[in-house]
C-alpha cells in the first residue's frame, strides 16, 4: 500500500512528461523539476536526506584544504545542505568541489550570507533605504548587492528583514523598514525583486530570504530575543503584511524568528509555518531557522533537543541553521514514530528545489567564476550608485533660517567622534564590507570644499566614554581615546570651533549600537556628546548636527537648541561623499522618516497609526484629566512618521476628489496640487492616508495607503493623483476575514503623517 502510494505520483509525472513530449510541447518547468528531484531522492539514503536539512557553521575554511577539514569530512558524508557567511569565491569554489566530487551523490551546496544592505559596496542601512521612499532605488541597491555577492560565490542572502518595529530601543529596528505595514510591504517587494531578478538561475541573481518570520520586531521592552505576544487582529493587520508581500513577490526562502508566538517559538509553530505561510499564503519556498533557533527552544522550555527538533520539522521548518538538532536527532525520532518519513522528504525536497531553481544542478559552479570579482565588485558605477542612493536617504529634521546648505567657503569646523571614523561608516551587518574602502565625512568634506574652504577637524569626544560599554559596541579597536580625557577632547574642539565660521558636529551612535543584540534603554546621544554639543553652541558659532543613528533617538535638547539637524542613519561605504553632497547643497535632501521619533523613552511604543481609544486627546492639546495622555509629556512625537524637510518648501493645495459618494467596486480619484514654493529644485514624498471612521472592529486614526515621490523644479506645480479602490479599504475583521466595510472614510494627503489636507467620502457596498 505504502509503496504504491509513492509510485503513483512518479508514474503520473512520467505519463505527463511522455504526453508532453509526444505533443512536442514545452515541458512545464515545475514538472521537469519534479521529475529530476524525484529521481534524485530515490537514490538518497535517509541520512543523506537529513544532511540536506543541515546548515552548519562553516568552521575555519582555508582554500585548498577543505577536503581535510572537519567541515570537509561532513560534506563528503552527505551531512551538509549548505554553508553560511563564507567570503571569497575561491573558498566557495573549493568547498563546492568537495561536495560535488567527493560526496556520494555530488549534490551541490547552497551558500548563504547576510548581504543586508550591499556587499562590498555598502548602501545605507535598511531603515535608511526605507527613508528614501523610492522603491526603484531600493530594488536597484538589492540588484547591485546581488551582482556583487554572486560574483563572489554567494547564491542566497538572508535578507530582507521585514519585521515591523515600533520600539526604537530594539537595535534591529535598523535592519527593517520601520513601523508601517504598507511601506514595509512595498520595501519587502523591492528587495525581493532586486535580489532575485526575473530568473533565479542567472548567475547574477540570488535567492532572497524574508526574515524573521514572524513578529520578531515586537520583542517586549525592545530587548532582543524577548517574548512577543499580540492579538491575531494586530498580527494580520499590522505585523504580517510585509511577510505576506514578500511571499507574493516570490521570495525563495523564509527564516523563522527567535521569539515565541502564542507561547510556541516560531520554529516549532505549525500554525505559523504551515497554516499561515503555506496554506493561507501559498508560499512555495523553504523555511530555515535562525541561528541555533531549534536548540534555543530547549531554553524556551518546550522540550529537549530531540523533542524540539521533531516539533520544528513537524511545524514545517525545513532547514536547521548551525545547531545540528536535525542532524543528530531526526533519525531516532523517525524510529520512535515521533515524525514521519514524509515530513523529512518534504523538507529535503524543498531544499533541493531551491538548489534546482538556482541552477546548481545544471552547473554547481554557476556562481564560482573566478574572474567575476575583478569586474563586478566595488566597481566605479556601484560606488557612484552607493553615493547617489545614500544622499537620497538622509532626513533633514530641522533647518532654521536655512542654515543648510553650507557654502564651501571660510573655515568650517568638522567636529565629533564620527567625523573621521572609517569603521563606523558602513553600519551594522556589513559582513562583506572592506572598511578601508569607506569614505569618511572628513574626506568627503575636504574633497567637496577643494581649495574654496578650509576644513578643520577635531574629534571632540568619544562615542561613549565608558570603556566597558565601548567594548560591547566595538568589534574593532577600542573607540575610547586612551590618551585624552573627555574634557580635554572637548576643550580642543571648542577652541578649534571658536576660530571657525561654522561648526558641523558629526555625532551619534557607533555602528554596533544598533543591529542584533544592541538594545538600548536610553536612546539619547551616547556618552558626553551632548555636553560637547552644548559647549559648541556656547561658542556662538552656527552649529549643524549631522546625526548617525540606527534608530530613532530622543533628541529633544538638540531639536530645541541646534539650528540644523541632518539625520544620515549609516550611509554605507560612500557616506562621506554623500553627506558632503547634501551639506553643501549638491543634492537637496528628500528622505522621510519611516518611523516615529519619540520625545522620550516613556512614550514608547509611539506610532502614527494608533487607535483613537475611547478617551482621545484632541489634536494639539496637552493634559486633560481623564483623557488618554501623560502628566509629564505631550502625546506628540518629536518627529512624526513620514516627516522630513527639504532645502526648498512644498505647498499643498486643497484635496480634490472626483466623487464624495460612491458604491461597490467604483474607483475614487483624489488629487492635490503640490508646488515647489522655495528656491531649490527638489523631491517631495506625497503621502496618502485613509481613515475608516466606523468599523466592526476599531480602526487606526490613519493608515498609509500610497505615496509618490515627485521631483519639482523651483516654482513648479504638479497635480499628484491617486486612485483608491475598495482593495485599499480592506482589513482583517474580528473573524480574520479580509474585506472592507461600507461607510465614511477620511482621505488625507500631505508631506508627512501629521500635516495633511483632508476630504470625506461615503462609500457604500
Ligand atoms: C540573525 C539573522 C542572521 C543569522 C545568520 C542570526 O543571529 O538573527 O538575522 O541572518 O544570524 O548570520
Amino acid at each position: 500500500m505504502l509503496k504504491s502510494k509513492r509510485i503513483i505520483p512518479v508514474a503520473f509525472a512520467l505519463i505527463c512528461l511522455l504526453a508532453a513530449c509526444k505533443q512536442k510541447t514545452e515541458i512545464p518547468a515545475d514538472l521537469k523539476m519534479k521529475v529530476f528531484i524525484d529521481g534524485l531522492m530515490r537514490k538518497m539514503t535517509l541520512q543523506e536526506k537529513i544532511g540536506q536539512l543541515n546548515l552548519p557553521g562553516s568552521g575555519d575554511i582555508v582554500t585548498g584544504q577543505t577536503t581535510n577539514s572537519d567541515i570537509g569530512k561532513k560534506i563528503k558524508e552527505g551531512n551538509v545542505g549548505g554553508l553560511l557567511n563564507i567570503k571569497s569565491v575561491e573558498k566557495i569554489r573549493d568547498v563546492q568541489k568537495v561536495a560535488v566530487e567527493e560526496s556520494r551523490l555530488g549534490i551541490p551546496l547552497i551558500f548563504g550570507m547576510d548581504v543586508i544592505h550591499g556587499y562590498e559596496t555598502t548602501f545605507p542601512i535598511p531603515l535608511g533605504l526605507a527613508s528614501s521612499f523610492d522603491m526603484q532605488l531600493i530594488r536597484q541597491s538589492a540588484r547591485i548587492a546581488a551582482t556583487e555577492a554572486s560574483a563572489d560565490g554567494i547564491c542566497w542572502t538572508f535578507s530582507p528583514m521585514v519585521d515591523i518595529a515600533r520600539d526604537p530601543r530594539w537595535g534591529r529596528i535598523a535592519e527593517g523598514a520601520g513601523e508601517d505595514a504598507y511601506l514595509g510591504s512595498r520595501v519587502a517587494e523591492a528587495f525581493v525583486k532586486g535580489y532575485q531578478g526575473d530568473d533565479l538561475s542567472k548567475n547574477n541573481t540570488i535567492m532572497a530570504c524574508m526574515k524573521h518570520y514572524a513578529l520578531y520586531g515586537a520583542a517586549e521592552a525592545g530587548r532582543d530575543y524577548n517574548t512577543t505576544d499580540m492579538s491575531r487582529i494586530r498580527m494580520y493587520n499590522e505585523y504580517l503584511p510585509p511577510y505576506h508581500a514578500a511571499v507574493k513577490a516570490g521570495v525563495g526562502s523564509a527564516m523563522s524568528s527567535f521569539n515565541e508566538i502564542d507561547g510556541i517559538p516560531a520554529s516549532a509553530n505549525r500554525w505559523l509555518m504551515t497554516e499561515v505561510l503555506r496554506n493561507q499564503w501559498g508560499f512555495q519556498g523553504f523555511v530555515l531557522t535562525d541561528f541555533t533557533a531549534i536548540n534555543e527552544m530547549v531554553d524556551h522550555g518546550i522540550g529537549d533537543l530531540q523533542t524540539v527538533s521533531a516539533l520544528a520539522l513537524h511545524a514545517g521548518t525545513d532547514m536547521d541553521m548551525v545547531g545540528e538538532g536535525y542532524l543528530t536527532t531526526l533519525e531516532t525520532s523517525l524510529k520512535e514514530g515521533r515524525i514521519t518519513e514524509a515530513e523529512i522528504n518534504l523538507a529535503c525536497r524543498r531544499i533541493l528545489e531551491a538548489k534546482y531553481k538556482l541552477g546548481l544542478f545544471d552547473d554547481p559552479y554557476r556562481y564560482c567564476d573566478l574572474n567575476r570579482p575583478k569586474t563586478d565588485i566595488s566597481t566605479p558605477e556601484n560606488k557612484k550608485a552607493a553615493r547617489d542612493f545614500a544622499s537620497q536617504t538622509f532626513v533633514l529634521l530641522k533647518n532654521e533660517n536655512q542654515l543648510l546648505p553650507l557654502q564651501p567657503k571660510g573655515k568650517i569646523a568638522l567636529i565629533g567622534p564620527l567625523a573621521d571614523n572609517r569603521d563606523n561608516m558602513a553600519g551594522m551587518w556589513s559582513v562583506a564590507v572592506d572598511h578601508k574602502q569607506s569614505v569618511t565625512v572628513l574626506e568627503g568634506f575636504k574633497e567637496a570644499a577643494g581649495d574654496q574652504a578650509e576644513i578643520m577637524y577635531a574629534k571632540g569626544s568619544n562615542i561613549v566614554d565608558d570603556p566597558e560599554l565601548d567594548q560591547r559596541i566595538n568589534y574593532g579597536p577600542p573607540g575610547v581615546d586612551p590618551n585624552k580625557t573627555p574634557q580635554q577632547l572637548r576643550e580642543e574642539a571648542v577652541s578649534l570651533a571658536s576660530g571657525c565660521d561654522v561648526v558641523v558636529a558629526v555625532m551619534g551612535e557607533a555602528a554596533e549600537m544598533s543591529g542584533e543584540c544592541s538594545s538600548r534603554s536610553d536612546i539619547s546621544l551616547p556618552g558626553s556628546q551632548e555636553e560637547l554639543l552644548k559647549a559648541l553652541v556656547k561658542t556662538g558659532k552656527p552649529v549643524v548636527l549631522v546625526l548617525f543613528t540606527g534608530r530613532p533617538l530622543t533628541i529633544n535638547w538638540e531639536q530645541q537648541n541646534i539650528p540644523a539637524i541632518l539625520n544620515v542613519w549609516f550611509g554605507g561605504t560612500e557616506a562621506g561623499h554623500a553627506i558632503a553632497d547634501v551639506v553643501f547643497g549638491k543634492v537637496n535632501p528628500s528622505g522621510k522618516l519611516p518611523v516615529t521619533f519619540p520625545q522620550n523613552v516613556g512614550q514608547i511604543p509611539i506610532y502614527y497609526n494608533h487607535k483613537n481609544t475611547g478617551r482621545p486627546l484632541p489634536d494639539g492639546e496637552w493634559f486633560q484629566k481623564f483623557l488618554s495622555n501623560y502628566l509629564d509629556v505631550t502625546n506628540d512625537p518629536l518627529y512624526p512618521f513620514g516627516f522630513g524637510l527639504s532645502y526648498t518648501t512644498f505647498t499643498y493645495g486643497d484635496l480634490v476628489m472626483d466623487k464624495s459618494q460612491l458604491s461597490s467596486n467604483k474607483i475614487l480619484k483624489v488629487s492635490i496640487d503640490v508646488t515647489n514654493s522655495g528656491k531649490y529644485d527638489g523631491a517631495e514624498v506625497v503621502q496618502l492616508y485613509i481613515r475608516d471612521l466606523v468599523g466592526s472592529i476599531t480602526r487606526p486614526v490613519k493608515e498609509l495607503k500610497g505615496f509618490q515621490k515627485v521631483f519639482l523644479k523651483a516654482g513648479e506645480t504638479r497635480t499628484v493623483s491617486f486612485t483608491i479602490t475598495p482593495e485599499d479599504l480592506k482589513f482583517y475583521n474580528y473573524d480574520l476575514v479580509y474585506d472592507w466595510e461600507p461607510g465614511d472614510f477620511m482621505i488625507m494627503i500631505g508631506g508627512n503623517s501629521r500635516d495633511v489636507k483632508e476630504g470625506m467620502v461615503n462609500w457604500m457596498k
